[in-house]
């Protein structure tokens, strides 16, 4: 397959329309999307990313009047988020309705519904005239695409088209939350935190452990994820590093270790929208060892965190 690479929304929608599977930019990372109601567009997903078929994808609109394809119930709570942060960083999981396909959903009766507010994504959202299933454009395992150019170094041949864009603004996925009862639960940390969706919903919850103390949040989570090849080892600003041959570091505080590369991010943000490029640069020098420095919790840290000890487990 030729994957074409354009900057037209209009041209990535009608390949949608044609039953073809296209990526695009968000405000997060980038999309691989098809028309939610085709099956077999869906499935070419799958086989792109060699995705495990029992992780749902998330439906992508353009606007709110879509929601109602796709839902079947709309409770209070999801209510109140898709008012404070639609368009945004954000998935509201729901009851879905008979018309979303048991492919998209991993066989849950729920859907994940985001609208985001990256414009070009909100121009090709539109064009598509139809809600968009979308994974991160990644193959399974690697680090979600920040740029259209991590989407072709996995997917070119694999895809029909990648819609170009900016470097992703946040950097991290969205944050996914179960809205199907009345107290929400926090299934993946973003850019929104939980301490942001309680000022909308006060009874808004973290997941609870399973037995051995492991929180899995969304299905997506319990397959290995955002790492590169590299081992990832997570450390304090004080702590001494000693082999740093083919080692590198991303952190906020600079270090005085001679590393093969070394990045330094002036705030959470920043850090935030840099770690998954500096890990695929990482990569591509095979790198043995990335060092990374641990952020506090406040705001997007809780997010950078949780990704961060998501890398570091082998
Ligand atoms: O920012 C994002 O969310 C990006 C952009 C493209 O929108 N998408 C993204 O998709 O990160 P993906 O497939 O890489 O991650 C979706 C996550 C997975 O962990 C999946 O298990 C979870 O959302 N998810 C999807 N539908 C779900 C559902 N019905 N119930 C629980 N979790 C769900
Ligand atoms: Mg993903």
């Amino acid at each position: 397959m030729k994957t074409t690479v354009t900057d037209s929304s209009s041209d990535a929608a009608s390949q949608i329309k044609a039953g073809g599977i296209v990526a695009f930019p968000t405000e997060t990372v980038y999309g691989l999307g098809a028309d939610a109601f085709d099956e077999s567009a869906i499935e070419k997903i799958f086989i792109a990313k060699q995705r495990p078929a029992d992780n749902p994808l998330i439906v992508h609109i353009a606007n709110l009047d879509q929601v109602e394809h796709l839902a079947a119930d709309i409770t209070t709570s999801a209510c109140k988020f898709f008012e404070r942060f639609f368009p945004g960083p954000l998935t509201v999981v729901v009851k879905k309705s008979a018309r979303v396909p048991n492919i998209i959903t991993a066989g849950l009766d729920t859907v994940g519904i985001r609208m985001p507010r990256n414009q070009i994504a909100r121009d090709f959202l539109g064009a598509c005239e139809t809600p968009v299933a979308a994974p991160s454009a990644n193959l399974s395992g690697r680090p979600s695409p920040t740029t259209w150019q991590a989407v072709l170094e996995d997917l070119d041949g694999r895809i029909d088209c990648i819609l170009r864009g900016n470097p992703t603004d946040i950097g991290l996925e969205s944050t996914v939350v179960d809205c199907t009862t009345d107290e929400p639960v926090l299934l993946r940390t973003g850019a929104i935190s939980l301490k942001i969706l309680r000022t909308i919903v006060p009874e808004t919850r973290e997941l609870d452990c399973d037995e051995g103390g492991r929180v899995f949040g969304s299905p997506g989570l319990r397959h290995r994820h955002y790492s590169p090849q590299a081992t990832v080892i997570l450390i304090d600003s004080r702590s001494t590093v000693d082999n740093t041959e083919q080692s590198a570091y991303i952190g906020g505080s600079d270090r005085t270790e001679q590393f093969s590369l070394k990045k330094i991010c002036a705030t959470p943000e920043q850090y935030a929208h840099d770690l998954f490029e500096f890990f695929r640069e990482c990569d591509r020098l095979q790198i043995r060892t990335v060092y990374c420095e641990k952020a506090s919790r406040e705001g997007i840290g809780a997010a950078l965190m949780d990704r961060l000890q998501r890398a570091a487990q082998k």
